[in-house]
């Protein structure tokens, strides 16, 4: 690991130290900050010291001040603007078929490098299918994969299967969420695309099976893409079944090229929105419980 601190251009004025999660920097016997001995390691490659440094003093590993960091921009954001921003969104389930175009796929992108991350992020994998081609030739595979949910939950063997590989979280989403949906024939082709909802495009999150912290991170960069596309004027929708079918059906993870021995968590559909709202929702789906 390469990580140091110029000595010549620290002004010892430990901000460092003070905002650094891991508490990976420390001042030495001579009273000069360093990174402690041992501890380098477990330094989880935040680039908060970078950020913080007043005399850019500090080098992390991987990070340079020319390439990684910029001077903050303004920020003006009132509340009322940003939940005016927030409370416009709606999840998009009718799209145009107007293709998106890279320059904004990649806008979109971008706006995940500022999101925050647990542990690894450098596990993250994120597979953009910008090709409705590719999209509709998954839905076949897919509409399979969820009339079989029918006949894995009715099958007690196969669900207690799927309760102990899988977990009790998957198993209920299955048994209370997709079954019932699936059990009416909703998903069947012949509905129409009632999975990714003649979207162009899809985003994928995925990570080798495993990696820490990788579906809150999905989760967390998939909701940042929602709020992109929300601000470029298109709409989008998070979808757990794209990953789902990924996870068990290969040909679903072919087409979409996501590597075997990753786990797919989280997609995004994402288009050209086809109606406009007329008002916004605001519900009350959680107990908030205010300790003082
Ligand atoms: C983790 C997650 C997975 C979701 N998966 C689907 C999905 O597979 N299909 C779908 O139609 N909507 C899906 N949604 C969207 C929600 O159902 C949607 O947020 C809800 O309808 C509320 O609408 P709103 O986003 O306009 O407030 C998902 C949302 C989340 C957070």
């Amino acid at each position: 690991m390469d990580n140091f601190i110029n000595e010549k251009l620290c002004n010892s004025c430990k901000l460092c130290i003070e905002v650094c999660p891991c508490n990976v920097i420390g001042v030495n016997k001579t009273n000069k900050v360093h990174f402690i001995p041992g501890r380098e390691s477990i330094c989880i490659y935040c680039g908060q010291c970078m950020a913080i440094c007043g005399t850019k003093s500090i080098k992390i590993d991987g990070y340079s001040y020319e390439k990684d960091f910029f001077d903050l921009p303004k920020n003006d954001l009132n509340y009322t603007d940003y939940i005016n921003f927030i409370s416009n969104r709606r999840s998009v389930r009718n799209f145009t078929d107007k293709r998106i175009s890279n320059k904004l796929i990649n806008q979109i992108i971008d706006s995940i490098s500022y999101a925050p991350f647990g542990a690894s992020p450098e596990k993250m994998c994120i597979t953009v299918v910008n090709n409705r081609k590719k999209i509709e030739l998954a839905l076949p595979y897919i509409s399979k994969f969820l009339d079989d949910i029918v006949k894995w939950v009715e099958n007690p063997i196969i669900s207690f299967i799927i309760k102990r590989k899988e977990g009790i979280e998957t198993y209920n989403t299955l048994k209370n969420h997709l079954y019932p949906i699936s059990k009416k024939g909703n998903y069947k082709l012949a509905e129409g695309d009632r999975v990714t909802r003649g979207a162009p495009s899809l985003i994928i999150f995925h990570a080798k099976k495993g990696a820490e912290a990788h579906s809150d991170n999905s989760l967390i960069y998939a909701t940042y893409v929602m709020m992109a596309a929300h601000s470029l004027g298109l709409g989008s929708m998070m979808n757990g079944i794209v990953p789902s079918a990924i996870n068990r059906v290969n040909e679903v993870r072919n087409i979409f090229q996501i590597p075997n021995g990753n786990d797919a968590v989280i997609s995004v559909n994402i288009g050209y929105p086809r109606y406009k709202y007329k008002r916004g929702i605001k519900r009350n789906s959680f107990n908030v419980n205010l300790v003082e």
